[in-house]
């Protein structure tokens, strides 16, 4: 869902990691496709976790790579961290509350990528809850984005 949004395609994203339910941290670079069949996607995933990365065809850069814990070492000094949770106490509009946060400095959307439980993390600032109904992870990167596209003005 990010990768596809005007924001990414903007060049808005600095860096996506993801961190499996193992503890295995990736980085995923904002230009990479996807595989869109699940068979292709599983086949992608396997690869990485064998091999550590998957380097773009006839080129030396690594698209998709495994690198070591903790997140916070590849976060940018004194960026905002913002947690995403359906049972945080602070229900924000998200159009509203990016514009009292995101202003010069690098912003860190953590959310999880998983069905169940919350995600727990020391190195979050503030945790909202950006709807009153339990979302999607890929629905609340959605909202995230859009929010985001009016506050650039991207189109
Ligand atoms: C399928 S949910 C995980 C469910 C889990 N019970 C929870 O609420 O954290 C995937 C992720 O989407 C985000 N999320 C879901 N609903 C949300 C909401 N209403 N507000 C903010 N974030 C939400 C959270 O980051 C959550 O970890």
């Amino acid at each position: 869902m990010i990768l596809d949004s005007p924001v990414n395609k903007a060049g808005r994203l600095k860096a996506v990691y993801v961190r499996t339910e193992q503890g295995v941290l990736f980085e995923v670079k904002p230009h990479v496709r996807i595989p869109r069949t699940y068979k292709r996607f599983a086949g992608i995933i396997l690869q990485l976790l064998q091999k550590l990365s998957i380097t773009a065809v006839g080129r030396r850069e690594k698209l998709l790579r495994v690198i070591k814990n903790p997140v916070t070492l590849y976060l940018p000094a004194n960026s905002m961290k913002i947690g995403f949770s359906h049972s945080s106490e602070k229900l924000v509009n998200m159009q509203k509350h990016l514009a009292t946060v995101c202003n010069d400095s690098d912003t860190v959307f953590v959310l999880g990528a998983m069905a169940h439980g919350k995600i727990d993390c020391d190195y979050i600032e503030d945790f909202v809850a950006i709807s009153g109904y339990p979302l999607s992870a890929a629905y609340c990167i959605s909202r995230i984005c859009e929010a985001l596209s009016t506050n650039w003005n991207i189109l």
